[in-house]
Parts: C-alpha cells; sequence; structure tokens
C-alpha cells in the first residue's frame, strides 16, 4: 500500500484547525498540525508534508512570512492560503510569494478539498514532469522584504470570477510579460493595471499611463517616444517620450485599441526588439519598460476588421486578465458600495454614510452598464441628495429604469420564455434615451449621468441607433 498523503494544517485557531483535520482524515489523508508561522515551518523541514493548508494572520510568524521563507520551494510544495484577510492585496501578494491557490474564510468545505486535490494532482504530474527531463533549476527572484501590505487603493471583489482577476494578477506580477486588460469601461482596468504593479519588481521604478485615445493622432509618436529639437514646428527643444521615462518601471498603454496603424508599427517595434528612435532623430533609443495595455474593445474583432494589427494583437496579448463586467457577479455590488462609501465619508469629511436595505436592493437590481463608475457616480450623487444622511430609494437616481420596462413575463410566473440579453439590452436602449433626452442631447453631459465615457456614449447611440 501507498503511503497516505499527508497535509498539514497550520492555523492558530484550534476549532478551524480540528474541523479541517477531521474533514481531511475522512477523506483519507494524514494530517500534521501547526498553530503558528514557526511550527509550520519545522514541520514543513522534517515532516515533508504533499501539501499545505496556511492561515495568513497567525502570532509570532505570520502567513505571508513563511511563504518567504519558503521561497523556491514553493515550486514543489502546493500551500493553500486560506485567510479571513479580504482584499485584493493579499490574495495578490499570497499568488506572488508562490501560494497555489487562496480561500478565503468561511470557506465551503467542498471548495478546500477541491482546491487541495487539484494542487495534489498538479503537483505530482509537474513530479513526473520533472523525473522525464530533470531540467536545470532557473533560480527564481527573491522575495521582497515587506509584509504584503500595499498603501495602494484596494480592489474590491468576493465574487469568483473577481477571485481569478486577482489570482492572475499575482501570478503576472511575478513575470516581465506584456500583458492585456480587458473589461468594458468602467470594470477596473486601469486600477488593475496600477495593481499589477504595484506587486511587481517593478514596484519602486515609474508608472506611465498612456492614453491612447486622448491623444490626438499627430502627437501620439512623439508623446510616447519623444522627439529631437526641431522634428516639427514648436519643437524647441529635446524632449523624452514616455518610453523613456517608464524605463525600469511599467507604460501602460489604456484603450490600446484606439491607437492609429502608424502608431501600432511603432510600438510592435518596441515590443520585438525593444528599441526606438525619437521623431526627427536617428539615435536609437533602447527600453526595458514593462508593458501593460488595457481596451474596452473586441481587439481580435478589430485584428478581424482591420483594424488593429495581428501581430500586435498577439504580442501584447502574452497574458490576458478578463475583468468581468458588474451585471455578471452580483456579489460583489454589496462590498463595492461599502467601499464607495469608505471612500466618500473621506473625501467629504462626512460621517459614517449609511444606506438603507431598500435602496441597496435596487442597486442591485440594476444591470450597471457603465459597471463600477457608474455605481461610483450614482452613489456620489445619492450621498448629495440624502446630504450626507442614510441613502434611501428615492435619493438613488435610477428614474431611468423604471420597473415598467421589465416585460410581464419576466414579473410574472406566466412560464413564457424570458431573453435575457434582449431584455437587458432594452433597458439600456431606454436608459441612454432618457438621459439623451433629459440633457437635452448633450452627449458630454449625458454620458456623465449614465456614468459611462462619451465614446461608451458614442458607441451606444451608434449600436442602438438612437437620434440625440
Ligand atoms: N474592484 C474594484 N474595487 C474598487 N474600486 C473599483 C473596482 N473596480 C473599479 N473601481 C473603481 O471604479 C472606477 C473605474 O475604474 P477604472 O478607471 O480602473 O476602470 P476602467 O475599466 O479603466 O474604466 P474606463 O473604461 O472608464 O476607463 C475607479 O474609480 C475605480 O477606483
Ligand atoms: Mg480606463
Amino acid at each position: 500500500m501507498n503511503n497516505p498523503v499527508m497535509i498539514l494544517v497550520a492555523d492558530d485557531d484550534r476549532t478551524i484547525r480540528r474541523n479541517l483535520v477531521l474533514l481531511l482524515k475522512s477523506e483519507g489523508y494524514a494530517t500534521l498540525e501547526a498553530s503558528d508561522g514557526r511550527e509550520a515551518l519545522a514541520s514543513i523541514a522534517t515532516d515533508a508534508p504533499d501539501a499545505v493548508l496556511l492561515d495568513l494572520k497567525m502570532p509570532g510568524r505570520d502567513g505571508m512570512e513563511v511563504l518567504a521563507e519558503l521561497g523556491p520551494k514553493l515550486a514543489d510544495l502546493p500551500v493553500i492560503v486560506v485567510t479571513a484577510l479580504g482584499g485584493s492585496a493579499v490574495a495578490i501578494e499570497a499568488m506572488r510569494r508562490g501560494a497555489y491557490d487562496y480561500l478565503t474564510k468561511p470557506f465551503d468545505l467542498d471548495e478546500v478539498l477541491i482546491t487541495l486535490k487539484r494542487a495534489l494532482r498538479q503537483r505530482a504530474l509537474a513530479e513526473e514532469v520533472k523525473a522525464l527531463r530533470s531540467r536545470a533549476d532557473e533560480s527564481p527572484a527573491a522575495p521582497p522584504a515587506d509584509d504584503g501590505e500595499d498603501d495602494g487603493p484596494d480592489l474590491v471583489g468576493k465574487s469568483a470570477s473577481m477571485r481569478e482577476v486577482f489570482k492572475a494578477i499575482g501570478l503576472a506580477a511575478a513575470t516581465d510579460a506584456p500583458v492585456l486588460i480587458a473589461g468594458e469601461s468602467g470594470t477596473g482596468k486601469e486600477l488593475v493595471a496600477s495593481a499589477l504593479h504595484r506587486h511587481s519588481d517593478r514596484a519602486s521604478g515609474p508608472f506611465i499611463r498612456v492614453n491612447c485615445g486622448a491623444l490626438p493622432e499627430g502627437l501620439i509618436e512623439s508623446e510616447l517616444f519623444g522627439h529631437e529639437k526641431g522634428a516639427f514646428t514648436g519643437a524647441d527643444r529635446q524632449k523624452p517620450g514616455r518610453f523613456e521615462r517608464a524605463a525600469g518601471g511599467t507604460i501602460f498603454l489604456d484603450e490600446v485599441g484606439e491607437l492609429p496603424l502608424s502608431a501600432q508599427a511603432k510600438i510592435l517595434r518596441v515590443l520585438q526588439q525593444r528599441e526606438f528612435e525619437r521623431v526627427g532623430g536617428t539615435e536609437i533609443l533602447r527600453t526595458d519598460a514593462r508593458i501593460i495595455s488595457a481596451t474596452h474593445r473586441d481587439l481580435a474583432r478589430e485584428v478581424a476588421a482591420g483594424r488593429f494589427r495581428e501581430d500586435l494583437y498577439y504580442r501584447l496579448n502574452v497574458a490576458r486578465i478578463v475583468i468581468p463586467p458588474l451585471r455578471d457577479r452580483p456579489e460583489d455590488i454589496e462590498p463595492l458600495v461599502e467601499h464607495i462609501l469608505r471612500r466618500l465619508e473621506h473625501r467629504h469629511g462626512w460621517g459614517e454614510l449609511t444606506i438603507s436595505p431598500g435602496a441597496l436592493r435596487v442597486i442591485q437590481e440594476r444591470s450597471w452598464p457603465g459597471n463600477v463608475r457608474q455605481l461610483e457616480n450614482t452613489l456620489a450623487r445619492a450621498v448629495i441628495g440624502a446630504r450626507g444622511r442614510m441613502i434611501l430609494p428615492e435619493h438613488l437616481d435610477v428614474d431611468e429604469l423604471p420597473d415598467t420596462v421589465i416585460p410581464e413575463a419576466a414579473a410574472t410566473d406566466s412560464g413564457e420564455p424570458i431573453p435575457l440579453r434582449a431584455l437587458l439590452a432594452e433597458v439600456e436602449r431606454r436608459a441612454i434615451q432618457r438621459a439623451l433626452v433629459a440633457c437635452q442631447g448633450n452627449r458630454t453631459k449625458s454620458a456623465e449621468r449614465l456614468g459611462i465615457s462619451r465614446r461608451q456614449l458614442f458607441d451606444k447611440i451608434r449600436e442602438y441607433d438612437l437620434h440625440p
């Protein structure tokens, strides 16, 4: 008979430890226990468990320190972090330090078992591969000495899909590969890009953002690559571009789908050869900037339509992080509302801002075509309407979405089919039309009211063939 698979449970909470041990034993695993980080490290060194369930917040040496201490050993030892600490920073940092996965407390026992099985299977596979070709070790980067805390804005989200996003950020942060962030307007693409930078080895270097959609075509190249004195009228001295300023750090090409083809060719050259010239210059400059890009467009479709270079698409898209729209992760709405209210309190110096259950329900029932940004704008207006006191349904400017848009079929038990996509599209179309009417056709105001960008509004007007 084979030796039983051995799992180390490291948690300072005795009850949790005992529950996990009982669960694991009932599944035929052998178990070890540790009540703090030091014990965990000792047990890993002497008992050589096959996998570890690791709590983060423990007295003495905490889980992050255990991960740091294990360092390269984590390639062979799956560690599943189990933590009550919310927030993306912890998740991202744990993954970056080499944890196999992470689960949040209170956890689902089935989820623990499934994750553990997947980890063990993957480890068995990895060992097979290693036995087949005992390859040379590439030395992994030393983990930084910080404690995983981060001072940048946190990403909020408890849905399974946002957890995948946090994990993807952590994994990408450990490499230098180009990353393409995809997601609708207002889903948090810029926030994800900055989290990726802050958790990478380049965190102490610059993070330079370029809004490719906002730069006039004639200026893009000189902005990106700089220009020499006299390169064009008005170029009265040499100016370094953003690629130069991003040296040692990250350059974030926001709305990369808006780049004209001429600039696309130059970016491709940077990606392929890491070199460029200033506008009007002949000197070849080299860059080590890490490239992160983002777009709200379906770039594959832009490629098919001939508006985006296919070769550039593949170069940018080495790693990909897709942020799902808010309507696909309703669980995130409540924590986001809390987070936004705390930020508004801070910004306005108000006392504690609260929201009534009824108002929260109204928010949860909406589809938020402008995603988190629209939610933020709606709450900011509601807070003012509520004069800093409790937000009630009537403070929510949701008149664009009267209940009557829900067709009878959806509202009753008639058993008729409910075409969800068409329904959502209809709600969106009406909301946009109303906003346009209310703002007398002024698109900037309408976009603001809807909490979406002007560009997104233009796209929607075209999509729904509206005539403001
Ligand atoms: N998961 C999140 N947690 C906390 N705040 C978020 C989250 N996602 C988005 N936000 C907030 O929503 C707003 C929009 O985010 P961001 O600008 O990153 O989105 P975007 O995808 O780049 O949108 P746009 O297409 O409008 O440029 C920001 O104020 C950001 O702080
Ligand atoms: Mg953006």
